[in-house]
């Protein structure tokens, strides 16, 4: 593990004043955590250092050819007043499976969490204390290469930044109408759909407007050979309850593989339910409605966490779930899940680091 070095910063923002009216990701702390690549030198100098602009070169690899990596996590207050970390080794390890899709040269997870520790222990106290907020974390690495060919950089920079965040979608908890988008996808197998990368969300816009301009929230993807089996929904892994069992899409290589996903998954297994993870035909999801075994459906995310669907269109024909309610599996899994990563609830699987 390599040594995190610290510069202070010569002076500290105001934090936000108002922590209801935070919205998501648009406020950034003192500090950040860089780390950079040369080849020969391998991953070197990790450091926090105050939050600043970058300079790169207007041909800079990242900018016309998208070899870029992030994650998403974040760190939560408990009502002690102390602060914890969920799961933080899991992004660290899928940040490095990313890395391997886009040819990123692998990193030691081991510095990269000492790197998070140090940068919270100093912008800690960035971490809002007001309902369902907390410390959005977003590592990132860029390619840097001034070069413009189609290959791997030889040169990177890793780093981490901080920001206070409120919910991902302004309606929270209340169920979003989706529509089912049987045109664009955004990922097939054998491309980068398991990897957090700018690709897959530039891809996904197009169709997030249109379906906004219909008057839904987001979409709902489908494979992109048969267009038959659902994908992901919106930039989250979609869940149903179906005849009282937990069912989302297996992971094929086209769906990012969850941590809030999966946590959802251990929970209901937990908790009794029965779960499976396998193909879900849109039609199965559309019959369902119909004959009463569509009982709750939702996405889940870190951003979000849990986000009702209460709506799903496809071309004319529209189905109502749980009469556009959340339901009680959507809702407990909720409850559970956050009263886990706010230290409400007890951690059975030992997935939180504290802090302080
Ligand atoms: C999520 O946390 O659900 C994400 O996919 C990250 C999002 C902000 C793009």
């Amino acid at each position: 593990m390599q040594d995190i070095q610290f510069v202070p910063a010569a002076k500290l923002k105001d934090k936000p004043k108002d922590e209801t009216k935070l919205g998501f990701g648009q406020i950034f702390t003192d500090y950040m955590f860089e780390w950079d690549y040369d080849e020969g030198q391998g991953w070197h100098d990790p450091r926090v250092v105050p939050f600043h602009n970058f300079e790169m070169s207007p041909a800079a690899l990242v900018l016309h050819y998208g070899q870029t990596i992030f994650e998403g996590m974040k760190c939560y207050r408990r009502a002690d007043g102390g602060l914890q970390l969920f799961r933080p080794q899991a992004n660290f390890a899928r940040f490095n499976r990313s890395a391997d899709r886009l040819c990123i040269p692998k990193f030691d997870e081991e510095t990269a969490l000492a790197g998070l520790m140090k940068l919270i222990e100093v912008d800690g106290e960035w971490t809002p204390s007001a309902p369902d907020t907390s410390l959005y974390i977003r590592p990132t690495i860029i390619a840097l290469d001034p070069f413009v060919g189609v290959r791997a950089a030889k040169q990177y920079k890793f780093y981490i930044i901080l920001s206070p965040s409120g919910a991902y979608y302004p309606t929270g908890l209340a169920p979003v109408g989706i529509y089912v988008e049987d045109e664009y996808v955004r990922a097939v197998r054998g491309g980068m759909g398991f990897a957090q990368t700018a690709g897959n969300y530039a891809a996904s816009i197009k169709a997030g407007e249109i379906a906004k301009k219909k008057g839904f929230q987001q979409v709902l993807w489908l494979d992109g050979v048969e267009r038959k089996y659902v994908d992901e929904v919106g930039s989250m892994t979609m869940m149903f309850v179906l005849d009282g069992k937990l069912v989302t899409p297996e992971l094929n290589g086209t769906i990012l593989a969850g941590i809030t996903r999966d946590s959802i998954l251990t929970l209901a297994r937990d908790m009794g339910m029965e779960v499976e993870e396998r193909r879900v035909s849109i039609d199965e999801i559309f019959e369902g409605a119909k004959n009463g075994k569509l009982n709750e459906a939702f996405g889940t995310g870190t951003a979000a966490v849990v986000s009702p669907v209460g709506e799903l269109c496809r071309g004319e024909e529209r189905i109502t779930i749980n009469h556009g309610e959340i339901g009680p599996v959507t809702q407990k899994m909720y409850d559970t899940l956050t009263g886990i990563q706010f230290g409400r609830l007890a951690d059975p699987h030992d997935w939180i680091i504290k802090v302080k």
